[in-house]
């Protein structure tokens, strides 16, 4: 049975933590809670100890144990803290053990999932992202908070990721299958905005869920992921996010990265055109109907598929509303791609801002397999899964 210390920290999202406990039991895993002074104040310890594995702890000095630090640091398979507040990852970052959390954090070896949770404000604060890029660089996954009502009744980025989150990322971590380990997967997600004037644009309406989904995915599968994204979604542990808006950037981002690449999937909806001559000030009413001119943005898709190096694999998505397997199969071809995925976005089960999706998956070597309707999540799974037999060879493949 594995072992997972959960640290709870004192922030509102305590009880939450509550919900992650029960979760990671059901699922058969051994947790021993520690919880931090603060934590007290807005959850009971008699709440964990009832649902835990062990009671819960509180304290280096209140227990039978003379060194509980070292020892569920060391028994530990790997530990949680959900939530993180900004003081335990500056603590955490600066390498304090002023308290059996942070003593237990620094007295491991096991790997550590931070789920941080604070106000906006806090999240977005220099200091606390200093802190968790130095936690990053050191190897700690940190799932990212979500957007969403905080406490006080105010909205925005900080609050804890969803109780179903953190179990999948610990159990993910756990025992997940780890045939993405020492690959980088670049992703690309949502659509492009392309600017008329600084506070309009031309874009579509793609979501970017099937993106975060394939980044998610990919990360569990032990891939180190860079998520080029214009969507404004969570993403998983781990996933290093880059966020652009207009196609340039995305071709800019997705190109300065691609040398190192073994994997690159092009979900994001990428405009085609953009405004030649947008506005430099806002354009007025008063002034008449505005004309526009276009002009092509670059197709990244091609230009990776052109400067494909051997044994990279090149997966691109193509959004169809009729004709859909002969076009998708013509862009195959013509990008130079070898995978590519093709869903009908006129249905309304599938593509577009949903959360299922249906898709032709027409490989390279000629195969063409339709899935059934599924949630992106499991879509993504398929599509790692080719990717995975097109990296390794057929023969050696795992089923995701
Ligand atoms: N794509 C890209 N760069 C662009 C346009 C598209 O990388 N400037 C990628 C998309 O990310 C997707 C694939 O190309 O993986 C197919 O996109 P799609 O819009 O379906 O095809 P287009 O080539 O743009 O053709 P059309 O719009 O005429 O169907």
């Amino acid at each position: 049975m594995p072992r997972v210390v959960l640290g709870v920290c004192g922030g509102i999202a305590a009880y939450k933590a509550v919900e992650v406990c029960r979760r990671l039991v059901d699922a058969g895993v051994h947790v021993a809670p520690i919880l931090t002074d603060d934590a007290q104040r807005f959850v009971g310890a008699l709440t964990f100890s009832a649902l835990a594995s062990e009671p819960a702890r509180t304290s280096l000095f209140d227990g039978p144990d003379p060194i509980p630090h070292t020892t569920l640091g060391q028994n530990a398979d790997l530990i949680v803290v959900a939530p993180a507040t900004a003081k335990l990852l500056g603590k955490y970052a600066a390498g304090i053990s002023d308290d059996l959390l942070t003593a237990t954090l620094l007295a491991t070896r096991a790997p550590v999932l931070v789920c941080p949770a604070m106000h906006t404000e806090m999240w977005e604060h220099a200091a606390v992202q200093d802190n968790l890029a130095t936690l990053r660089r050191r190897g700690v996954h940190v799932l990212d908070p979500e957007e969403g009502r905080l406490a006080g009744g105010d909205v925005g980025a900080g609050r804890l990721a969803d109780p179903a989150r953190i179990t999948d990322a610990v159990l993910g971590l756990l025992t997940g299958n780890r045939s993405l380990a020492g690959r980088t997967v670049v992703v690309t997600a949502g659509g492009t905005r392309e600017a008329l004037d600084p506070v309009r644009y031309l874009g579509n309406r793609s979501s970017g869920k099937m993106g975060h989904a394939l980044a998610n995915v990919a990360a569990r599968l032990g891939a180190h992921v860079v998520l080029v994204t214009t969507a404004n979604l969570p993403a998983a542990s781990g996933v290093e996010v880059v966020r652009v808006d207009s196609a340039q950037e995305m071709h800019d981002a997705v190109m300065a990265r691609s040398a190192q690449a073994d994997v690159l999937i092009m979900a994001a909806a990428v405009a085609d055109f953009r405004p030649k001559a947008p506005s430099t000030q806002k354009i007025k009413k008063a002034d008449g109907v505005p004309e526009f001119v276009l002009e092509p943005t670059t197709d990244i898709l091609a230009a990776l598929g052109r400067a494909k190096r051997p044994g990279q694999v090149v997966v691109g998505f193509a959004a169809e509303t009729e004709r859909l397997r002969e076009h998708a199969a013509a862009k195959l071809e013509s990008k130079r791609v070898d995978l590519m995925v093709a869903n009908d976005v006129s249905a309304l089960d599938a593509g577009f801002e949903v959360d299922t999706n249906r898709a032709w998956l027409l490989g390279a070597d000629g195969s063409a397999d339709e899935t059934a309707l599924i949630s992106k999540e499991e879509l993504a799974r398929l599509v790692l899964e080719r990717v995975v037999r097109l990296l390794v060879g057929p023969a050696d493949g795992p089923s995701i």
